[in-house]
């Protein structure tokens, strides 16, 4: 992260260029809901679908599965969640504004200096009904985490998928919490993705499979580009601990409003198995083949935030550099997570230089998210590029009519490289997978470099 960044600059350029609007923008927004837009979707994905492979589809040990956001009012009982996902809000007796009273640094009302109440404590689940009449009977909430879907499906993943312990099931979706204060941008919101890994181990071995889990999870944000000086490790005391936990320890990130959570990892013991039984009837256990005997698995939770990820990716990447007599604003996203990862840019709008741009674009389109841009100056689109954080932006100029031949730009470096244009494929597939710029294809030449 650049430390010329602040929230509002990275809010007015995630609104300028596409990445992330206010939800409901056109009737003056909607507290603590935000819409991503064409960008910060495809950002958004890339975050999901790394963590996705990385805890899913690379290991033997994990299953995934959907579950549905509203769920039966009694799943909600026997978790503790009625009962204890309440936070002590208090209002101001003279401007109205309300708030956590955990989260208070004086007595009295930040805002104006007014008086507060006493604190009642509220439930932040969302409440809304099934069926066309609103009665007490059929009240439903909306999931305020993903992990009990996991939970209540333990014997119907355990059957089918045949996993033996330790394995672990995992899930991306919308969670819902009526926050009393949110804030910070995307940073708590009261409609957010959760990406959870429930993951089942025999009581024992659960204090290793913690440790293991923190040291995995804490290296997936090191691999996808987040700084090492911006990672902390913050282990929970006793009195700090959820009513479900044993031991937690969260990711912590240096957002710009400070260090803050970014994923919790809990041990969550044989707390949720066994209160599902016990107000099911229906045994949620596991059979161990070879001690022959039945046994509650005790659970490691890592739980992230897709849309915190997203905040601290955007935040980690962005940076401003002196360029000529401007300022050149960009974002170092990994190719990995990168919205974009290739423009093609015609130098001129002439036809039969377009005609081989859009050669260019659809030869490139089937293998990366291209996008083609024929309008501005050449600089400006450079710069547009930057901004979007897109790795690679490929030039067809006038001598490539003749000589076949188109530039690869590189974002980072500004080094530009000409690649014939058959080889653009490949070279574009091998500096995505981190394959070092100046590695060039038979034919290639360094055009111009521009270093920093
Ligand atoms: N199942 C455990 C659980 O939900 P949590 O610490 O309450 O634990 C896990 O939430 C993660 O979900 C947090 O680390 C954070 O990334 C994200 N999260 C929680 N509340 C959020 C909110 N209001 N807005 C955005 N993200 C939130």
């Amino acid at each position: 992260m650049s430390n010329k960044l602040t929230l509002e600059k990275l809010v007015s350029l995630c609104q300028r260029r596409g990445f992330i609007f206010p939800s409901s923008d056109i009737y003056g927004g909607l507290s603590g809901c935000w819409d991503y837009g064409p960008v910060g979707t495809e950002l958004k994905r890339n975050v999901k679908e790394a963590w996705w492979r990385s805890v899913v589809q690379e290991r033997d040990d994990m299953v995934g599965m959907d579950a549905s956001i509203l769920m039966n009012t009694k799943v909600w009982e026997a978790s503790g969640h009625i009962e204890r996902m309440v936070d002590p809000l208090v209002e101001c007796r003279n401007c109205h504004q309300r708030w956590r009273a955990d989260e208070l640094i004086g007595p009295t009302c930040p805002a104006c200096g007014g008086e507060l109440t006493e604190p009642r404590m509220f439930n932040v689940m969302f409440k809304t009904h099934i069926g066309p009449v609103e009665e007490e009977g059929n009240v439903v909430y909306l999931r305020p985490e993903t992990a009990q879907g996991m939970f209540v499906n333990f014997n119907n993943v355990a059957n089918t998928s045949r996993k033996r312990l330790p394995f672990g099931i995992a899930q991306i979706g919308k969670s819902f919490r009526n926050e009393i204060t949110t804030g910070n941008f995307i940073f708590r919101s009261r409609e957010f993705e959760q990406m959870e890994i429930e993951f089942f181990v025999k009581p024992g071995t659960d204090d290793k499979w913690f440790e293991y889990w923190v040291a995995e999870r804490l290296n997936w944000y090191e691999r996808l580009g987040l700084k090492k000086e911006h990672l902390k490790l913050d282990v929970h005391p006793p009195e700090k601990l959820a009513h479900y936990a044993r031991c937690c320890t969260d990711v912590t990130y240096l957002f710009p409003h400070g260090w803050a959570e970014l994923e919790g990892i809990a041990n969550r013991s044989d707390y949720d198995l066994k209160r599902h039984s016990e107000a099911s009837g229906k045994v949620l256990d596991y059979y161990d083949d070879e001690i022959k005997e039945h046994m509650v698995p005790y659970v490691i939770e890592p739980s992230a935030g897709v849309d915190r990820s997203v905040l601290a990716f955007l935040c980690d990447a962005y940076d401003e550099e002196p360029d000529k007599d401007e300022i050149r604003v960009l974002f170092h996203f990994h190719p990995e997570l990168a919205p974009i990862k290739v423009a093609v840019l015609p130098l001129s709008r002439k036809e039969n230089l377009a005609a081989l741009a859009k050669d260019v674009y659809k030869d490139l389109r089937p293998c990366f998210v291209t996008q083609y841009d024929d309008t501005q100056s050449i600089g400006r689109r450079y710069r547009r590029q930057d901004e979007l954080g897109t790795p690679f932006c490929v030039t067809v100029d006038f001598q490539s009519l003749e000589d076949n031949m188109a530039t690869i730009r590189e974002r980072d470096s500004m080094n530009q490289i000409r690649v014939p244009i058959p080889s653009l494929r490949p070279t574009l597939q091998a500096k995505l997978a981190g394959e070092d710029i100046m590695v060039l294809p038979e034919g290639g030449v360094v055009w111009k470099e521009e270093k920093k």
